[in-house]
């Protein structure tokens, strides 16, 4: 864990103290815990930094690295139990109504009142961002899971056909095998097994995922359908090259960047690693869903949580809300994070060819009921029921298990987690 403060945040300390007044000067900072760690993710970060500190709001960082937060949500436990939770923390759905339950988030009714949010803000949001009727948390913006980002000039070789069903999408993958380049850019950690498993329960249907994962039902989850979808991992699994472990997600989207690897399976915030590296979609690379999910959108949005902090730091803390957002942020942000606004009002004129395609299939997706909140990352249920269902997922795409074994253990495991 690495804290440090900005040169800015050092600044007005020092005036603070010059002027004895300290406590006037904290209502100016705000501290944030985060696991914006990549490349693509702290030049998004910077947005937010920067437009803070245009507000002479100064910032003091807390990192926790590890893709998807499950490590800073550990970190943030222990702030918390020691009796100093941070100011504002990015968290993730059903997490942010957990922390809402204990008692700890404080109350934005009156920033949220005052510009509108109910009205821009869509109700899948809100439900994460609202406990009891209060709001709780600001949410900075829209991701989902069900994408697929492939190395255009190897889907060129490979005919340039994109891929619409689980046949083509093999054929595909033994295109890129053929090519010589490791044909899946993996990362073997839990959420990113997880990430995966979201977009392949999806290809077998909306009803199918909704009953597996939003409504648990054992039915689905160690049925037939269930089977194909381990089943199918383990048919990725076999694309993946030796050194996959452990290995973080942005660096397998620059395997894919180098053309070391034809094919991610990972949330749009792999765009932001294409950006920040200067490619651009439909040239260097290609975002599509994965197959057989056109039209459906699993979703995770990133929240910041609001704590309850000393009276003095409120004030801050509402200005950080009320700058999240306002929809220039939302706009110069979500260009940058590879995800869509929060807020349905915001123009996508900024936005590249894919984040058009993301801001579009979100609103489609709400619209016919294809909106779901995504397992891997927090809005299908609350921690413990996903932190099992990771479990099981990793084990199996290790190997650790076969899909008939996998398929019995994952209702038991579910079942025991709730
Ligand atoms: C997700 C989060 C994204 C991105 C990703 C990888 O859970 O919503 O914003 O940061 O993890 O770290």
């Amino acid at each position: 864990m690495r804290k440090f403060l900005t040169t800015t945040a050092v600044a007005a300390i020092m005036i603070g103290s010059l002027a004895g007044g300290s406590a006037v000067r904290a209502a100016e900072s705000v501290e944030v815990l985060h696991w914006w760690t990549s490349g693509g993710e702290a030049a998004a970060l910077d947005v937010l930094k920067k437009d803070l500190e245009s507000k002479g709001i100064s910032w003091t960082d807390m990192p926790v690295a590890g893709g998807g937060g499950t490590e800073a949500m550990t970190v943030l436990r222990a702030r918390v139990t020691s009796g100093n939770a941070p100011t504002a923390v990015q968290m993730l759905g059903f997490d942010i109504l957990d922390w809402a339950k204990e008692g700890s988030l404080g109350n934005l009714d009156e920033i949220a009142g005052k510009e509108g949010w109910d009205k821009v803000i869509p109700a899948a949001l809100q439900k994460f961002s609202k406990y009891d009727g209060h709001w709780i948390a600001a949410p900075v913006n829209v991701h989902s899971t069900n994408w697929m980002w492939i190395n255009k000039a190897a889907l060129d070789k490979a005919g340039g056909k994109e891929p619409q069903n689980w046949d083509e999408l093999v054929a595909l993958l033994d295109n890129f095998k053929a090519q010589g380049i490791t044909p899946i850019a993996a990362g073997g950690q839990p959420w990113q097994d997880a990430t995966l498993f979201d977009a392949v329960v999806l290809s077998l249907g909306t009803d199918f995922y909704k009953a597996a994962f939003i409504d648990l039902d054992p039915a689905a989850l160690g049925g037939d359908k269930m089977k194909t979808a381990f089943e199918r991992m383990t048919k990725l699994r076999s694309y993946v090259d030796d050194n996959f472990s452990g290995r973080d997600w942005n660096l397998a989207s620059a395997m894919v960047i180098e053309g070391k690897a034809g094919v991610q399976f990972m949330g749009d915030w792999a765009k932001g690693e294409f950006v920040k590296a200067k490619k651009v979609p439909g040239t260097d690379f290609v975002c599509m869903r994965y197959p057989e999910t056109q039209g459906s959108v699993t979703f995770n949005s990133d929240q910041f949580a609001m704590f309850k902090v000393a009276a003095d730091k409120v004030p801050a803390q509402m200005q950080m809300a009320a700058a999240i957002e306002s929809p220039t942020f939302q706009s110069a942000f979500n260009v940058v994070k590879g995800s869509a606004p929060a807020r349905t009002d915001v123009s996508n004129e900024a936005f590249d060819a894919c984040g058009k395609k993301a801001i579009a299939d979100l609103a489609d997706a709400d619209k016919n009921g294809k909106l779901f909140g995504s397992m891997a990352h927090g809005h299908a249920n609350p921690a413990a029921v996903k932190n099992a269902i990771y479990d099981v997922v990793t084990r199996e795409f290790n190997g650790e298990l076969t899909a008939d074994e996998a398929v019995k253990e994952l209702p038991a495991a579910v079942a025991a987690a709730q």
